[in-house]
């Protein structure tokens, strides 16, 4: 492993080959649907960073931090926290949602591992996410509930939601105990009016979650009340709402050391000091140009990035975009048309299938004739488990024109991960094109047909759906990719599906990452 200022000195050389200009900030994003290996990269390009900022999303994200040679799942902190003890800032921006709760834990988790979290800084604007935004997430996400996107019940949907709609509370409001309990008594009158028609036991059901701290904000509504009369009294409608207040103002206490003005801090410190911009979930999840309403509810491109902290998509001297190597994965619902192993699949994944079940039954065969098969088998050579919710994430093959829909999103410089997971497959698919296969569509002035191909994908569902995918097959590579240090050292049926996929699309690869260590990494 090379030491961190050899590591720092060749990154150096590789970004200023990258840009022409010396950069001083570059951003991380997926352009899929998430989950590609941003943490290996977020960590390396740690090293070269004086500031390392999130501004999107919030614990609905996981990575998985090394500490002290323990492997630890975060959500809410950025990745570059482990280099705090370098002097390096991390920040949570305003764009993000914050679970007080989730904040504290990961601190307290990093302090008893004996790392610091002296320069974390986290915005005073940031949204913060409130019992009630688990709770609404959880129930529609529910049996009863009709609208199922497979969110990771966070919280987030609900909390960005009541951002918009201008009756959410910020996380400076936890310093203020007058503003607070204003803003969230202004908020309970709306809350309580979707609460009139839930189902108690439900409801009781989600509160007692050890994520909603077990009950403590619960209150029983009075049993001889009718829902309707419910509706409009605050104080009877299963939240406890002086226990919100102490326990958000508790929160408030501790974190205040690190709340402030993180957007200013990073426009004085912009062009100056080395920053890094860690997007989260990725493009096609992306509220405006994924595939709405299966997205989640913020801006994942390296345009919502930028705003997420303060600053603007022309502030970034690099995108990266990553890109999951030669397939693809999808956790939740929504259209996925080169899942392996099609409706079974999605069925499985967002049903009951687990890991553990998965692990019991021991499908290892990549080269599976059962398609349902040979994707449980991929899964498991990828470890494609999610690491918020450890739902097994849909597997697919790479397809061209959503990666061209990611792209579109924001001009990029690739990042392949987890190209040695495909290592022994016979055979790769790569998706060109599609064959619509719906009924009439009008898509703005243009008649979809059905028969029509399509090589740019349309991400509105009722469309992604009814698209079949068209591929061209090539044989794979046996060879152990992840000892090779350059491009030339890689197997031409390696090349040949690299140099088809760049061909087709509009950017460059510039990063191939062939293993998770940092060392298993081929700069271009
Ligand atoms: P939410 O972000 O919890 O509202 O979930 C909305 C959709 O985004 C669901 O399909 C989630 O599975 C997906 N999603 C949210 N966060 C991630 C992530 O970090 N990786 C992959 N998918 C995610």
């Amino acid at each position: 492993m090379k030491k961190n200022t050899e590591l720092k000195n060749d990154l150096e050389v590789f970004l200023n080959k990258t840009s022409k200009k010396s950069p001083k900030t570059i951003s991380v994003t997926c352009l899929q649907f998430g989950d590609t290996g941003k943490g290996k990269f977020v960590d390396i390009f740690a090293n070269w960073a004086d500031i390392i900022a999130r501004g999107t999303g919030g614990d609905n994200a996981g990575h998985t931090v090394i500490c002290n040679g323990e492997s630890k799942v975060f959500h809410l902190i950025p990745s570059g926290i482990t280099k705090d003890r370098d002097g390096k800032v991390n920040i949570v921006g305003t764009g993000a949602v914050v679970y007080p709760k989730t904040l504290q834990d990961e601190i307290d988790l990093l302090h008893s591992q004996n790392m610091t979290t002296d320069n974390f800084k986290l915005s005073l604007g940031a949204k913060l996410i409130m019992p009630y935004h688990i709770l609404l997430d959880r129930l529609s996400e529910s049996k009863a509930g009709r609208a199922k996107i497979g969110t990771t019940g966070k919280g987030i949907g609900p909390a960005y939601a009541d951002h918009v709609a201008r009756r959410g509370l910020i996380v400076n409001d936890m310093l203020n105990p007058a503003v607070f309990r204003e803003k969230l008594e202004k908020a309970m009158v709306y809350v309580s009016k979707l609460m009139a028609t839930a189902d108690p036991e439900a409801v009781k059901a989600i509160m007692f979650h050890e994520h909603l701290e077990k009950g403590l904000y619960y209150q029983e509504p009075k049993s001889d009340l009718k829902s309707v009369l419910r509706s409009s009294l605050i104080e009877d409608n299963f939240f406890n709402v002086e226990a919100i207040v102490k326990k958000y103002l508790e929160y408030g206490k501790k974190l205040s050391q690190y709340i402030t003005d993180t957007e200013a801090y990073l426009k004085d410190n912009l062009g100056k000091k080395k920053i890094l911009l860690e997007g989260a979930q990725g493009a096609l999840l992306d509220l405006d140009y994924g595939t709405y309403p299966y997205v989640t509810s913020s801006n994942c491109t390296p345009a919502g990035l930028a705003k997420g902290v303060g600053l603007k998509e022309s502030d970034i001297d690099i995108s990266f975009g990553i890109v999951k190597g030669f397939y693809m994965t999808r956790v939740g619902k929504g259209p996925f048309p080169t899942e392996i192993g099609g409706s079974v699949s999605e069925v499985w994944c967002n049903g009951n299938g687990t890991r553990e079940e998965e692990d019991t039954i021991g499908h290892n065969d990549v080269n599976q004739k059962n398609s349902f098969l040979q994707g449980v088998a991929i899964r498991r050579a990828g470890g494609e488990y999610g690491a918020t919710t450890g739902r097994p994430r849909r597997v697919g093959w790479i397809d061209i024109p959503l990666l061209r829909q990611g792209l579109n999103c924001g001009k990029s410089e690739i990042i392949l991960t987890k190209l040695d997971v495909l290592t022994g497959l016979e055979k790769i698919k790569v998706c060109y094109a599609y064959r619509y296969e719906g009924p009439d569509y009008n898509y703005g002035k243009f008649l979809l047909k059905k028969g029509q191909i399509l090589d740019k994908s349309i991400v509105i569902p009722e469309v992604l759906e009814e698209c079949a995918p068209l591929y061209k097959e090539f044989p794979g590579w046996k060879e152990d990719i992840s000892k090779f240090k350059k491009v030339s050292e890689l197997p031409d049926n390696f090349m040949n599906i690299l140099n088809y996929i760049f061909k087709n699309v509009d950017a460059k690869a510039r990063i191939i990452s062939v293993g998770p260590a940092p060392e298993e990494t081929i700069f271009i």
